[in-house]
């Protein structure tokens, strides 16, 4: 079954990010720290999911609609930097198939599992108390929507393709981990670029 192979497949480069993303986190102390981290994650995501919903998914992924983040995140960047438009994009990792974007969306989708941990640290580090849209995305529905997806994967339509789609997975995962290596920042605040 597709799921479980990715799962143990991707294990060494979820690790990885999430060592990494935790390391940047370290730099949000602030509001402004946080405005400054979302920034440099929407460079990442923002371009992904639009590539990914090029791809025609609805026929593979329930709820496929109900899986854009942009929105969230553009909201959360917005709420500091009402007018905020992204002028750099990061590297992505090439998705040239709808089995790439597969492999792509499983990465951002199972981010949303650990949603919750990184919205408590970010709490906890910045003293902020409202919504944090983007990490707390999907709530009360996390656990369905990602059941939901995890039964989408394991169709027998995508098993043929398990390996593409596992190896665009660790290049996303690994693509996301350099992006935020390359801006892991002292003060995400003082540092941050006011174009990105
Ligand atoms: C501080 C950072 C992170 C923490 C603490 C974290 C934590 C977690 C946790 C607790 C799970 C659920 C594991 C389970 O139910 O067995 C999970 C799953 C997952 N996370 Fe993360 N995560 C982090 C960052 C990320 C990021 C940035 C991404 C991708 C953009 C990501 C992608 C995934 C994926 C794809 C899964 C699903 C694994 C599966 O197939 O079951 N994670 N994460």
């Amino acid at each position: 079954m597709l799921h479980p192979h990715l799962r143990s497949n991707t294990d060494i480069t979820h690790r990885q990010l999430e060592k990494q993303f935790i390391s940047n986190l370290q730099s949000v102390n602030s509001p402004e720290d946080y405005e400054g981290f979302l920034k440099t994650i929407a460079a990442f995501l923002l371009p992904m999911e639009e590539v990914l919903h090029q791809f025609p998914l609805k026929t593979l992924i329930p709820a496929i609609d109900a899986r854009k983040r942009s929105k969230d995140l553009l909201e959360d960047i917005r709420h500091y930097d009402k007018n905020w438009e992204l002028m750099q994009t990061a590297s992505l990792p090439p998705i040239l198939t709808i089995y790439h974007a597969i492999g792509a969306l499983y990465v951002l989708e199972g981010s949303t599992l650990g949603g919750p941990f990184i919205a408590k640290m970010i709490r906890k580090q910045t003293g902020l108390d409202s919504t944090l849209l983007y990490f707390e995305n999907y709530q009360e529905k996390r656990k369905a929507m990602w059941n939901k997806f995890r039964m989408a994967l394991d169709q027998s339509a995508l098993q043929p393709h398990t390996e593409t789609i596992t190896a665009s997975a660790i290049c996303c995962f690994t693509a996301y981990q350099k992006w935020l290596e390359i801006n892991n920042k002292p003060s995400y605040a003082k540092n941050s670029n006011s174009s990105m």
